[in-house]
């Protein structure tokens, strides 16, 4: 029995020839370019405290299949960005049989990294071939399907932005400010911040990290506006939408929790301010109105008083923005290197030291919203079904019809 959902793999090596992404079961009819995915590729790239190798990168699409004359064909849409990176690599990452350069082999394993349970575990002697896969390169290939998906997804009336909570335990207060006025700000800023005030204390922190051999980690939030009430399901776990959203960004690099809305303060705050009390607009314009504003999607006249939930009750989606953070802990790679192994000599020594980034929690953020837009794609197609746009708009349409005559 074919897995009939919407599915992507991805597939390539941090310094080999090419990322490769392959989405299936993707609608017809959907205009994209690979401008528009190259958009959300530039943004990954960017943030203060990435390393050299983001210097070297010029991500770009190529796509390679299931597009045809800017739409999609409803076959498999294969996605390519080339690892400019691997010109300089190719003797040691090259397909075909040969010596390793026993200086270049990786065995020293870095604590917190795939290195020393993916060489054991696979038998390999040079850990590179294992820090070649587990590497955040892949998230390039999944930017490349996320900005697909989004593209679906604004088609439906949802939008998906993210923005930085958090670094390094500087804290930033995004609350009162608009949805609007959080994301332009995070698009102008270094650090994907909503306050720039924060900006110089980051910035310093990241320098202090730096000079010290050290790395950085933090907090995204990801924001998705115009989620109708009903994606996912209760009935069966691994159909709830949260769990979905939860397992799809924990499966990101150095992603280490993630929680909905309030989060871990469910825990320590009473029912009375956790709950979010629903409210009832009967007047259909005034509704409308009401939920662009907040960033509502389809739920007939009905709203909550306050979205402490983060847009998922029961693992359905209850209409309001989905807001989901991701902490992500610090760089394993440090230039200050911890102690580890040889696996060779099981010698006492320094971990191996890597070209590396100090901070890429503002990059991860890009990756959380791909990732989210990936899972809502998903849900929608579930939901609404069609193997092209029109079908898939059509059944939307009258789902939120349906709504508004409750
Ligand atoms: C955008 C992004 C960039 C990353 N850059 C690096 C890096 O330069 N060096 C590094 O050691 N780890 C980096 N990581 C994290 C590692 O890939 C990750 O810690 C490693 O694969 C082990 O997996 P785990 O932390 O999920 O257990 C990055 C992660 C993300 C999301």
């Amino acid at each position: 029995m074919p897995n009939m959902r919407l599915d992507y793999m991805t597939a390539g090596e941090s310094h080999g020839p090419q990322l490769t992404a392959i989405l299936r079961g993707f609608p017809a009819g959907l205009a994209i370019t690979a401008d528009e995915i190259n958009a959300d590729l530039a943004r990954r790239q960017r943030g203060y405290g990435r390393g050299a190798r983001m210097k070297i990168e010029k991500d770009t699409a190529v796509i390679r299949s299931g597009v045809r004359k800017g739409y999609t064909l409803g076959s498999p849409i294969t996605l390519v960005v080339e690892n400019r990176d691997y010109q300089v690599w190719v003797d040691q990452m090259a397909p075909e049989p040969g010596e390793l350069d026993d200086r270049k082999v990786v065995t020293r394993p870095r604590p917190g990294h795939a290195d020393l349970v993916g060489a054991l575990k696979y038998n390999h002697r040079d850990a590179r071939n294992v820090l070649e896969r587990a590497s955040a390169r892949e998230t390039a290939a999944r930017v490349g399907v996320g900005a697909v998906c989004r593209k679906m997804l604004a088609d439906l009336g949802v939008t998906i932005y993210s923005h930085v909570v958090n670094l390094g335990g500087i804290t930033v207060d995004a609350s009162g400010m608009m949805h609007s006025e959080i994301r332009d700000r995070a698009e102008q800023s270094d650090f994907r911040v909503a306050r720039g005030e924060d900006e110089t204390r980051m910035k310093e922190l990241v320098d202090r990290a730096k000079t010290e051999g050290d790395t950085v980690g933090g907090v995204y939030e990801v924001v998705a506006l115009g989620v109708p009430a009903g994606l996912g399901s209760t009935m069966n776990w691994d159909e709830k939408l949260d769990a979905r959203i939860a397992q799809a960004i924990i499966s990101c690099q150095a992603i280490k929790g993630v929680g909905f809305g309030m989060g871990f303060d469910v825990a320590s705050t009473p029912g009375s301010g956790v709950q979010d009390p629903i409210g009832h607009e009967p007047d259909p314009k005034k509704a409308s109105e009401k939920a662009a504003r907040d960033g509502r999607g389809p739920i007939g006249g009905f709203y909550h008083l306050s979205n402490h939930a983060g847009g998922v009750e029961g693992g359905m989606s209850n209409g309001e923005p989905i807001i989901v953070r991701a902490a992500m802990k610090p760089i394993a790679t440090l230039m200050k290197p911890l102690r580890s192994v040889d696996l060779k000599t099981k010698e006492p020594f320094e971990a191996v030291k890597e070209r590396s980034d100090v901070c890429a929690v503002p990059a991860a953020g890009v990756v959380g919203e791909a990732i989210v837009a990936f899972v809502l794609a998903q849900a929608f197609l579930e939901k609404f079904g069609g193997d092209c746009m029109i079908e898939l708009r059509r059944n939307y349409e009258s789902y939120a019809e349906y709504l508004k005559a409750w």
